[in-house]
């Protein structure tokens, strides 16, 4: 297996897909090597891209919000997303560039071992649950894959721009607290 360093720097270095030419930052990830839970994003914004670190711009503020009604902070999870370098204007990432990025984030799933991994958003539930996920019907529903649990929340940025999405989301952060006892008595 690759270790942290490895990894990074190879992340570091990447230039497997048109992302890399644009960015200012490669965001890698942040928070415990060794956590419980993970939240996985779809890429980097501009605040990402400039600072280096997930969810650090509007919609991170909202996160840690979220992450606060679970008993979580930065530091007792990890934090990533499917793509490491900002696609420009804030588009979704391309099918290439997803695949491409993709066995940088499974490395570092495999190195965390999560009990739980939460996706936020379509991009990441489609890549990481199913292809055919709904994220407007799925969402808050549960899987166990290899050990893992598994689900999907709103993007926090689809929560800053429709406020009727918080109640339903409210409740899944309900479910993923609940999740987080059964598998794990204290973070
Ligand atoms: N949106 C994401 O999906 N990820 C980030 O890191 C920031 C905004």
């Amino acid at each position: 297996m690759t270790s942290w360093e490895q990894l990074e720097s190879d992340c570091r270095s990447c230039h497997k897909c048109g992302l890399c030419s644009g960015r200012t930052n490669v965001v890698f990830g942040v928070g415990r090597c060794n956590a419980n839970i993970m939240f996985i994003g779809e890429g980097p914004g501009e605040q990402e891209d400039l600072q280096g670190e997930p969810f650090v711009g509007p919609a991170g503020k909202l996160l840690d919000d979220m992450l606060s009604i679970i008993d979580v902070n930065r530091t007792n999870c990890y934090i990533a997303n499917i793509v490491k370098c900002r696609p420009p204007m804030n588009r979704d990432p391309f099918e290439e560039e997803q695949v491409a990025c993709l066995p940088y984030l499974q490395q570092q799933i495999e190195l965390v071992k999560p009990d739980i991994i939460v996706c936020l958003g379509r991009i990441a539930a489609k890549r990481l649950i199913y292809p055919d996920y709904h994220i407007t019907r799925d969402h808050g529903t549960w899987i166990c894959r290899n050990g893992t649990w598994m689900t999907a929340i709103y993007h926090p940025s689809a929560l800053l721009r429709d406020l009727n999405k918080r109640p339903e989301t409210f409740r899944d952060l309900l479910s993923i607290r609940q999740k987080l006892r059964e598998v794990h008595a204290e973070l």
